[in-house]
């Protein structure tokens, strides 16, 4: 039930602290990550040398972001593949690979048939699931379940932030059997993800009501832009999907490096383009580059509106809105920036009085390839 809150969405929005929480329960002892499902299955990790997470929609940019963190991790090379694409092409792999497949309703027709594909090819499996027994999981070698409870919402949110989670638990867990990691570096990371509950909770109770108010100043915009770099990318991505589903405009996401290779040539004076500012930590100086990108889109007349960490000062002359995401290492932003464009989207699908949980041409599961 809905309780108190205005739609389903607005509810699994604010139960995203405790997705990413109860995800992370019971997985975490002395300070390492033991994932109890995979106990006793060491062998699909020792021997792997590549893999391949393979998703649809939202659960792929999941995917993508843990892309990041898995790689950083095991040092094991890891790509993301739509699952729809995946088996039409022919893939190369074999005993070596570990499809790692994502999917909320563990149902979706396209994800199942390309770890059924998979399997055929000899891989291994591993689903990262948040229903209980569903048919994903049932054709896999293992499962790692997200603890998000149930979603209802067309538009998946708390999900999204638990397969996130999950996909970080299953580096760590890696990383550990496979010793790719130091344990002070692996002991860092796990105190960062006990942290994002309550960091999320603030974005929660800080922006919630700013982002609101300014979706309703926006309800007549027709299309809106989505920047972001490295593990912002696939948020940008995801902000934009959002959008689309629930809002019915025009919305999409860039590699914010990309600006300059065609989207810049869309800027016109009053678009709006949101922008995911990486911490000025983040290595490879790509704070910079990314508030050099922001100058760009201003001078050509965007409405600005970033998502930076607090304290980041640099963005301020540039920015007509700033969304204020709390410090945290780098690979975890996205877990934190992810929340004010959930938020923003619901915002822009109520002010234009569309039904936010059932938007339209779509279902909650897609059983059907
Ligand atoms: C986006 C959304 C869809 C699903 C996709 C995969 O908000 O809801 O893009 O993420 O259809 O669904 P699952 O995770 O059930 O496989």
């Amino acid at each position: 039930e809905k309780g108190g809150w205005s739609s389903f969405m607005a509810k699994e929005v604010s139960e995203e602290p405790e997705a990413v929480a109860n995800t992370v329960r019971g997985r975490v002892h002395d300070g390492q990550v033991v994932i109890p499902e995979l106990e006793g299955l060491d062998d699909l990790f020792t021997g792997i040398r590549r893999i391949i997470v393979v998703a649809c929609g939202t659960a792929a940019y999941a995917g993508q972001t843990g892309k990041y963190a898995l790689e950083q991790w095991t040092r094991i090379p890891t790509d993301v593949e739509l699952a729809h694409e995946f088996r039409y092409r022919d893939p190369v792999i074999g005993e070596d690979t570990l499809v790692v497949s994502i999917s909320q309703s563990g149902e979706t027709m396209d994800t199942l048939m390309a770890v059924k594909y998979a399997r055929e090819q000899g891989a291994k499996t591993l689903s990262i699931c948040n229903t209980q027994g569903a048919t994903i999981p049932r054709e896999s070698d293992a499962v790692v379940y997200t603890h998000a409870g149930p979603e209802v919402a067309v538009a998946s949110t708390k999900a999204f932030v638990a397969q996130i989670t999950a996909l970080y638990l299953l580096g760590l867990h890696v990383a550990r059997l496979r010793g790719s990691l130091d344990a002070d570096a692996a002991a860092q990371a796990v105190a960062e993800l006990e942290a994002v509950p309550e960091k999320i909770q603030l974005v929660l109770e800080n922006e919630q009501q700013h982002i609101e108010q300014f979706s309703r100043w926006m309800a007549d915009t027709q299309s809106v832009l989505f920047l972001g770099r490295h593990v912002g990318y696939p948020i940008a991505l995801e902000g934009a999907l959002k959008l689309k589903e629930i809002s019915y405009i025009h919305a999409e996401g860039f590699a914010a490096g990309e600006l300059k290779h065609g989207p810049i040539a869309l800027v016109e004076p009053g678009q709006p383009v949101f922008v995911i500012v990486p911490s000025p930590r983040h290595s490879g100086e790509l704070h910079k580059k990314v508030v050099s990108n922001i100058q760009e889109i201003r001078a050509r007349g965007a409405r600005v509106i970033v998502v930076a960490e607090e304290g980041d000062a640099a963005v301020l002359p540039f920015a007509d809105e700033v969304l204020r995401i709390p410090l945290a290492d780098p690979l975890f932003e996205p877990l934190l920036a992810v929340v004010p464009l959930h938020i923003f989207a619901m915002g822009l699908s109520t002010a234009k009085g569309l039904d936010v949980d059932k938007p339209r041409n779509l279902a909650k599961s897609v059983t059907v390839e």
